[in-house]
């Protein structure tokens, strides 16, 4: 301990002391400026038994050999007990609950449920060598046990290792399980990104058998959400009704959960449909009238006209992210650093049926290296080759939506987009980013920003191809104020 503080300042020099403690001291300082001075000399090689240490270290562990503490591992809910013979030091280098455990006793009786203890050998073996494997179906209980004894580092390691996996294949689904995980003991950044993942994958979720693992709670906090990524808002009625039919819940929770759908974003012959049909709507349908009704007249007014009436500010009339093409369009862009490209495609003026014959044509201009106006380089005869200090290198991907024409339809209403970035994860099409904007990019500071579409490595690249999918969203801006 005290040679490392002086190593650290070898410079400073010690004044003689004149005792022994002093003398050892000094040595130790000089040899710690000689090994400094040394160690460009091509001499100088580093013995390296890290390994084998390691490797012996799980050896006494497996052995035993002047084992100090004995743990008995008792499965909960059975007679099953699994002993360790282990050493205090290990245990507690890395634990502050073994430390204090074993603080005044030899042997320890733990009680860990049956997934815990099956991967009780693993997680002690992490403790003698610093590492462990991990299947998708294990990270939950190993978090627990890192959580219980307080092992941060694994605690840390297991985290980073569910976030990575959010999108991973499992039989039967994972995030939504790690979601309910992440509640309980309190992860909030393992929940938000459980969220993200589930209401940016909503389509493919919710027909899954994972759906049916959904909490009352987390059905509740996705119904909120305005980013939600799937086919339309029927397909979520759908998934809401499967989800009821499944549960059976109290009234009051199908009642809060049919009245955070967004009506007027399905068709009235859509919504008559439901109406009359949709068992859970029949049933519930004194609680929701006054939506419906509310709907059907959004649909038989122009949605202006409407908000003369009618408080248009809420989300009632927000669109979510659709995928459906009234809504927009996809655009894969092959070689996307090569040069500026184009598309062009029509979505509908709006949700309303009052609007449903009307289209609207948008122009998409992509850049991959675009500099605004006052940071190009000026080109000019007489001085050839003047130095550039910006280079069109470093221009920043950027992409502008325009109609192709303007109608006097548009007054009032305003168009917001939403582009969609797809990358693959573990061979899986997922979404990475999200963006919303009026008209360009540049109203967003960091649109693809690290997406290094030069490199055929980039990770934003799938088949060498940039994945976008545009959203074109109407609001009626005279009266929403949007989100950011
Ligand atoms: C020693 O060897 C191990 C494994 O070969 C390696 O990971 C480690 O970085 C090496 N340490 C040094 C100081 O070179
Ligand atoms: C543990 O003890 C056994 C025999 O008692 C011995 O063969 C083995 O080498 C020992 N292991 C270590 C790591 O000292
Ligand atoms: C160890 O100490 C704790 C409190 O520090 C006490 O509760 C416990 O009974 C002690 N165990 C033994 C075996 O002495
Ligand atoms: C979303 O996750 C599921 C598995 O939970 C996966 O099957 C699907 O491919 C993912 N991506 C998309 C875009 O649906
Ligand atoms: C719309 O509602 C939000 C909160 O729900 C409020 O902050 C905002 O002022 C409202 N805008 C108008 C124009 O009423």
């Amino acid at each position: 301990m005290m040679a490392k503080g002086i190593g650290a300042r070898p410079a400073a020099p010690r004044r003689w002391t004149g005792t022994f403690a002093g003398l050892s001291l000094l040595c130790l300082a000089v040899q710690a400026v000689q090994k400094a001075d040394l160690s460009g000399d091509p001499t100088v090689a580093t013995i390296n038994h890290s390994l084998s240490l390691l490797q012996r270290l799980q050896e006494l562990l497996h052995d035993g050999n002047a084992s100090d503490t004995t743990l008995r591992v008792r499965t909960t809910g059975s007679d099953e007990i699994k002993v360790f013979q282990a050493h205090q030091l290990m245990l507690s280098l890395q634990s502050e609950i073994f430390e204090s455990l074993l603080h005044n006793q030899t042997m320890l009786t733990l009680h860990e449920p049956p997934d815990s203890a099956a991967l009780f050998e693993k997680f002690i073996r992490y403790l003698y060598c610093g590492e462990i494997s991990i299947l998708l179906h294990q990270a939950i209980p190993l978090h627990r046990l890192a959580s219980k004894y307080r092992v941060h580092s694994l605690q840390r390691g297991v985290a980073e290792y569910m976030k990575n996996r959010l999108a991973s294949e499992s039989n039967q689904g994972h995030v939504v399980g790690w979601y309910h995980y992440a509640v309980r003991i309190g992860d909030e950044a393992l929940q938000e990104s459980c969220l993200q993942f589930l209401a940016w994958n909503l389509s493919a979720v919710m027909s899954s058998a994972e759906w049916a693992s959904v909490s009352v709670d987390l059905l509740l906090l996705l119904l909120e959400r305005s980013d939600l990524v799937l086919q339309s808002e029927l397909e979520l009625y759908t998934g809401v009704e499967d989800w009821v039919a499944t549960h059976q819940p109290d009234d009051s929770v199908v009642e809060k959960m049919l009245r955070s759908l967004r009506y007027p974003m399905i068709s009235p012959n859509h919504l008559f449909h439901l109406q009359k049909q949709s068992p859970v709507m029949v049933k519930h349908y004194s609680v929701v009238h006054d939506l419906l009704f509310q709907a059907f007249q959004f649909h038989s007014a122009s949605p202006i006209h409407f908000a003369k009436y009618f408080d248009v500010n809420c989300s009632m009339f927000l669109p979510r992210n659709y995928l459906s093409t009234s809504w927009g369009s996809q655009w894969v862009i092959n070689n996307p650093a090569r040069d500026d490209r184009s598309t062009s495609f029509q979505t509908q003026l709006g949700p309303s049926n009052h609007d449903s014959a009307k289209r609207v044509t948008w122009n998409v201009l992509f850049s991959p290296r675009w500099l605004p106006v006052s940071l190009r380089p000026v080109y000019s005869d007489s001085v050839s080759g003047a130095i550039q200090s910006i280079r069109i290198e470093d221009g920043r991907p950027r992409l502008v939506i325009t109609p192709a024409t303007t109608s006097s339809d548009f007054a009032g209403v305003s168009f917001q987009k939403t582009i969609l970035v797809g990358v693959r994860q573990q061979g899986k099409v997922f979404v990475k980013h999200a963006y919303s904007f009026h008209q360009s990019t540049d109203e967003v500071a960091d649109f693809l920003v690290h997406a290094d579409l030069q490199k055929r490595t980039s990770e934003y690249l799938i088949d060498n191809s940039l994945h976008l999918h545009i959203i074109i969203k109407p609001v009626y801006h005279s009266l929403i104020k949007v989100k950011k």
